[in-house]
């Protein structure tokens, strides 16, 4: 029987939100993802004469989805299932829909299909691959197809309904963040454009120069876009380029004249060294951001150090290593490889050092341009040490301004 309460939202002209709200996950990618504001997994019906569902939702959402869908469809008439990712937070419920839709052919690129049959049993599917320039016609509404490849899988792809000027990109444009609208402007702007931004710098920073290539893409076919409808978060409808816009700064930027201080200490001599650098990058009248790595949240840091030009990291030594919060950073960092850093390392040991070291082939590894060797102290720091990361940061400050 039909749920009374979980109902479809008609976006567009025979297009239908159907799918869901997670509002209570706050990790996300296992752990890698924090998400303050909760999710939500967007699955569309288009009935546009022939049926299309685009995308699922994540597995243990399904019964939302199917909810919504009883409203619309029945559907053993389902024509087609587009997967414009395969990746399980939209791929989940593929299998259900395809116990209850046996006869819908599915829709994906080359990739797409492989990923299919590499997740799931797919017996009896039927596939169609599509790529870049390829439609499909509903009747009233026209799928067209534009592959994006590594945005951010190999299989990922965007569907375009011409008639609405509607773009489903999928993941591209999307924001960690659960809501009762749906809407751009039925949400707070600056939680929703901080939200997005994050999502850019923790998932999409590693492809920044596929972005551009891609929104130059976009642009060069004169997409005439009045909607987008990404697969997490709100859909975008007053000023959808406003997010492309933002996606072209992000991809090409390296960031803003600012300097993330992130740290993490022992017994307090590191944390003294930080507040001293960042004292030095202030009065040089550049702003600081000083981040105590333990207690931050991950992805906020994160997201601030992509965005910002200066980044200076301290931290204990322990077991000649460094601890285990900046190693997690230091990793992320190695894998996200944001453009055109600037800055330097420094920590306090005690009879042996190593930390500095460590963070200095980091920042090395994501070509940081390094203002000056690393500061080290041991044990604790002194007036004149103090002094020195005060004129560390404001050299930085003064090198960003330059
Ligand atoms: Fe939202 Fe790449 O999955």
């Amino acid at each position: 029987m039909a749920d009374t309460i979980l109902k479809p939202v008609e976006i567009n002209k025979g297009v239908f939100w159907v799918g869901a709200v997670d509002w209570a996950v706050r990790q996300f990618h296992g752990h890698h993802y924090h998400t303050t504001h909760g999710t939500t997994y967007n699955s569309y019906l288009v009935k546009g004469g022939k049926t299309a569902l685009v995308d699922t939702v994540h597995i243990p959402f399904a019964a939302e989805m199917f909810a919504r869908l009883s409203d619309l469809i029945d559907l053993s008439k389902l024509d087609y299932m587009v997967v414009n990712h395969v990746e399980p937070d939209h791929s989940g419920a593929l299998a259900q829909v395809m116990t209850r839709a046996p006869q819908a052919t599915i829709v994906c690129t080359k990739n797409g299909e492989k990923a299919i049959r590499e997740h799931y049993a797919a017996e009896g599917w039927k596939f169609q691959q599509v790529k870049t320039g390829d439609a499909i016609e509903l009747g009233t509404h026209t799928l067209n197809f534009l592959e994006a490849r590594m945005l951010h899988w190999p299989d990922s792809m965007f569907t375009y309904v011409p008639e609405l000027s509607l773009l489903m990109p999928n993941d591209a444009f999307g924001q960690h963040l659960a809501s009762s609208g749906r809407f751009d402007d039925e949400v707070d702007h600056a939680v929703l454009m901080d939200e997005a931004s994050k999502y850019y710098a923790v998932i999409l920073t590693p492809f920044d120069a596929l972005v551009e290539k891609k929104i130059q893409e976009v642009v060069a076919a004169k997409l005439d876009i009045k909607m987008i409808a990404p697969s997490h978060g709100i859909i975008w409808r007053k000023n959808p380029m406003e997010i492309v816009q933002a996606y072209l700064r992000w991809a090409t930027s390296p960031g803003e004249n600012r300097v993330i201080v992130a740290y993490e200490t022992m017994w307090g001599s590191t944390e003294q060294m930080a507040r001293a650098v960042m004292e030095g990058v202030a009065e040089a009248g550049v702003e600081a951001k000083l981040y105590l790595i333990p207690t931050a949240d991950r992805t906020e840091l994160i997201r601030d150090i992509v965005e910002s030009r200066g980044l200076v990291l301290g931290c204990s030594t322990i077991n000649r290593r460094v601890l285990p919060g900046m190693a997690a950073i230091l990793e992320e960092l190695r894998g996200l490889q944001p453009d055109g850093k600037i800055g330097f390392a420094f920590g306090s040991h005690g009879w042996g050092g190593g930390a500095v070291k460590i963070i200095e082939a980091a920042l090395d590894d994501i070509k940081t341009t390094r203002t000056q060797d690393g500061i080290e102290v041991t044990y604790r720091p002194t007036p004149e040490t103090l002094a020195a990361c005060k004129e560390a940061g404001r050299k930085l400050a003064e090198a960003l301004k330059g």
